[in-house]
């Protein structure tokens, strides 16, 4: 049987992740590669719209990463992130999406080590959870995802 490779999405803040994940990079930190990197402005720009989409064009999991609180490079754009996470949360799973394929953290562009560490840990995790084929029969059957999402498809 083949090895399985999960498909990831990481939506990292320019600011600080994405310059940690370069900065493991440069310092040839090893991680798995198994996930593809949205660069975002901020945090604050994450929607929910964007992870069931994720999810949608076959996603296994999702990771959200940026500035730690207080280092948001628009001052509170990861104060508003982090609210919306607690509500985004409890939405997907009311809509039955499984929540330990979501992940969430904080890591500055200094912390290339800890870039590399919580990679391994999220594709280590998606992997051992295995493909998210439930997924696909979640959506079309649920009509509230509709109103949740405000009518955008
Ligand atoms: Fe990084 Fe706002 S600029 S979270």
């Amino acid at each position: 049987m083949a090895e399985f490779h999960p498909k990831t999405f990481a939506f990292l803040c320019n600011w600080c992740t994405y310059t940690g994940a370069d900065l493991a990079g440069t310092s040839r930190m090893l991680y798995p590669a198994d996930f593809r990197v949205i660069k975002v402005p901020c945090t604050g720009r994450i929607d929910m719209e964007f992870i069931i989409k994720a999810f949608e064009q076959g996603a296994d999991g999702v990771w959200v990463s940026g500035c730690h609180i207080g280092d948001c490079h628009y001052n509170t754009g990861n104060y508003y992130a982090q609210r919306r996470w607690t509500i985004f949360r409890q939405e997907l799973a009311f809509l039955g999406i499984d929540l330990r394929r979501l992940k969430f953290t904080w890591i500055s562009a200094a912390e290339g080590r800890k870039f590399a560490d919580e990679a391994a840990e999220f594709v280590n995790r998606i992997t051992q959870l295995g493909p998210y084929n439930e997924f696909q029969s979640i959506l079309p059957e649920n009509r509230e995802v509709e109103s949740i999402l405000g009518g955008v498809s």
